[in-house]
């Protein structure tokens, strides 16, 4: 058999972030208006800064407003909740993200409940979870959505089809699996305790790793032709003193038998910050009562 095909993630949310473009230049045409996306960050942690100035950076490329607020390590859970408070009510403000982790005297959970479910572009709210679970419009977490879009990259129609999630976070398995029940599959969600997972692995025709455990899925989990969707972004010591990023796919092994894969870096990693520019539209035209530009409608 031939190898897979390498799904790749930095072209497609390349694509991705110019249809978000489009679509705010016809909003701005249209309606007057510019979606705003506003990023906390609290504290210096050097991942989480280099992550927000790209996400500030990308959301004015795509012609809207950004906002970016970097408060110090020791702020309180109080002043946190005071400033997301003020974001819920600025009218130029259509998304909030507070960027994850936060430091530990402050409570994630209760900021995250504290955000305007309708200016939730993480999707990380309860009632954005209870939306998607039920089949209402929703904002949707930016992980999985890419990873459907990764998916459908390789197989256009995804109905019908077995689809084994490993992870069962709320910010990716668990949204994932109601994509993929949105998108007609037959949803799996294996985890840790999973008896057998190379097992119920190789019953996927699309197979998503979200654990967090380097190289976990070897290729003798994979059904041939299966469309591989690998999530973990893991640093991995290389022996030289070096480190590299691996995903939850031993990823030489899987590309010898899957259709489809994508790797690590350059496949979902890229698409998240594109999905979140396209939720910072969504949340826009949602609080404005203005139908989605057509260049997003797919999305
Ligand atoms: N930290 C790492 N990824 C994310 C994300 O998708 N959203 C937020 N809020 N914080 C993060």
């Amino acid at each position: 058999m031939s190898e897979a095909t390498i799904i790749d993630g930095k072209a497609l949310a390349a694509r991705v972030q110019e249809r978000v473009r489009a679509a705010v230049e016809e909003l701005r045409e249209r309606h007057g208006l510019v979606p705003g996306l506003a990023v906390v960050l609290v504290g210096d942690d050097p991942a989480s800064r280099v992550y927000v100035r790209n996400k500030g950076r990308r959301t004015v490329e795509a012609g809207m407003k950004s906002f970016e607020y970097h408060l110090p390590a020791d702020t309180t859970e109080e002043a946190l909740l005071e400033r997301i408070a003020r974001l819920n009510a600025a009218s130029e403000v259509h998304g909030i993200l507070v960027q994850l982790p936060l430091p530990e005297q402050i409570n994630p959970q209760r900021v995250i409940d504290a955000i305007d479910p309708d200016k939730d572009v993480d999707g990380f709210h309860v009632i954005n979870a209870g939306r998607l679970a039920v089949g209402r419009p929703a904002l949707v977490p930016c992980t999985p959505l890419g990873c459907v879009l990764l998916a459908r990259q390789a197989r256009a129609d995804l109905e019908g089809l077995e689809a084994v999630i490993i992870g069962r976070s709320n910010i990716v398995g668990k949204p994932l699996a109601q994509l993929l029940l949105r998108e007609n599959c037959t949803v799996t969600i294996a985890h840790s305790r999973t008896r057998d997972l190379p097992r119920v692995a190789h019953r996927a025709d699309v197979l998503v790793a979200a654990v967090g455990r380097p190289r976990l899925v070897r290729g003798d989990w994979i059904k041939p032709g299966a469309t591989v969707i690998d999530v973990g972004i893991n640093r991995v010591e290389t022996g030289d003193g070096k480190a590299r990023l691996v995903g939850d796919v031993a990823f030489d092994e899987a590309k010898a038998v899957a259709g489809a894969i994508t790797p690590v870096p350059g496949g979902v990693g890229p698409m998240t910050i594109a999905m979140l520019l396209t939720n910072a539209v969504k949340a826009a035209c949602m609080q404005r009562g203005i139908a989605l530009p057509r260049a997003l409608e797919d999305l």
